[in-house]
């Protein structure tokens, strides 16, 4: 059931979707202090592997040190070029491809070819810029802020679900980075209801459960969407599908629960849970009208299982992956369009009940953007989060 019983205001205009001081107030707000998804461990699985990436214009280095976790800037102090634009590699230091100046992971300065041409030197003025970041099961998030709440308290309630959905039993089969030429709320915002789903989604997910098939909950930080599998009760590849992935699991010893649950943990992260999938989603703004999406699927491994079971869940996992990445370019098919009648509408737009996540979320970032807000009517409910 959805928790309002009208329609509800669209609480941003148009212009919140490309204009630049919305941009910088969203930046300043809510994105600079959040933490976000940059990839996960097994990208970065042996001592010196990094990863590169830019956050909200910051271009980093995500380092395995050891079995720990560093960021730091990937641009060097020198003159400034990027010190690797490689997506993905491994050095036993970071290392600047221009003149070939190492640093530590802490930022320092470390071998300097012909140090003495550069006597003499404030090797603190030289050190990179250093980032928060922190694991939670194989997932791996940066905060810009150099203070500020921890990634556990920045998840709350999601924190423990993180641990165990995307932990040692769940392997990533899909990795699908992709860059929209689109503001970052369009992507959230269409991932917050099932209203578009008998027009866009129609061979792979089928019709809208509705009200009576939905479960919303609508909370300070957080929303979530549950219902029961599969989505479209009259689908009968959805009900084939459905039975297999019973079986499937049935044979890692685990009882299926049919159950589907979306949440949105604000301001940009999503994540996506079957029994047999989880997948995460955050969309990163790059500028007022583009963004980029960090995407990455989960399936069970059959960890402890025997080879067979192992590898059917591979084939499961890739065969998962391969659904939602068509379900992703169905959705960014519309993302362009949205963003082009944002930029000429002539009305503020209205939402029904069955979008009201996001209307919280719009709430939510009103008042974080100390715009002009409604008094809060969403009743919070923290507690009665309940997860598979
Ligand atoms: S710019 Fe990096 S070593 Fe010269
Ligand atoms: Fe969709």
């Amino acid at each position: 059931m959805f928790v309002h019983s009208t329609s509800l205001p669209h609480l941003l205009p148009p212009s919140a979707y490309f204009s630049r001081e919305q941009h910088e107030r969203e930046q300043q707000a809510v994105l600079a202090t959040a933490w976000h998804l940059v990839g996960t461990w097994n990208e970065v699985p042996k001592d010196g592997d990094f990863l590169t990436t830019e956050l909200l214009g910051e271009p980093l280095q995500i380092r395995n040190c050891n079995g720990q976790l560093a960021a730091l800037s990937n641009v060097c102090a020198h003159r400034h070029c990027l010190l690797t634009h490689e997506r993905r590699g491994n050095n036993p230091r970071p290392r600047c491809q221009y003149h070939g100046w190492e640093y530590h992971a802490d930022g320092q300065t470390a071998r300097i070819p012909q140090a003495r041409s550069f006597a003499p030197i404030d090797r603190e003025q030289l050190r990179l810029a250093t980032y928060r970041v922190e694991s939670c099961g194989q997932l791996i998030f940066v905060s810009l802020a150099a203070a500020g709440e921890g990634l556990r308290d920045f998840l709350g309630p999601m924190y423990e679900v993180c641990q165990d959905r995307f932990g040692p039993q769940w392997s990533c089969f899909l990795n699908a980075d992709a860059d929209y030429p689109v503001n970052w709320k369009i992507p959230v915002e269409n991932s917050l209801e099932a209203y578009h789903v008998p027009c866009i989604h129609p061979q792979t997910f089928g019709q809208d459960p509705g009200d009576a098939r939905s479960q919303h909950l609508l909370n300070e930080r957080h929303t979530a969407f549950g219902t029961g599998l599969p989505f479209d009760v009259h689908s009968r590849i959805g009900a084939w599908f459905q039975e297999r992935e019973s079986w499937f699991l049935r044979r890692l010893g685990l009882q299926p629960t049919r159950e589907y649950w979306q949440h949105h943990c604000f301001p940009n992260l999503l994540m996506s849970f079957t029994d047999a999938i989880s997948l995460c989603h955050a969309v990163i703004p790059t500028g007022p009208t583009t963004s980029r999406a960090v995407v990455r699927q989960f399936g069970r491994n059959g960890r402890g299982q025997n080879r067979g079971t192992r590898l059917l869940a591979a084939g499961w996992g890739r065969m998962a992956g391969g659904i939602t990445r068509r379900i992703l370019a169905e959705d960014r098919a519309l993302y362009e369009d949205i963003q082009r009648g944002l930029q000429s509408s002539q009305h503020r737009g209205i939402l029904g009940r069955c979008e009201e996540r996001i209307f919280r979320f719009q709430q939510y970032l009103q008042q974080a953007c100390s715009l002009q807000s409604p008094p809060c009517v969403v009743p919070q409910r923290h507690s009665e989060l309940s997860i598979p």
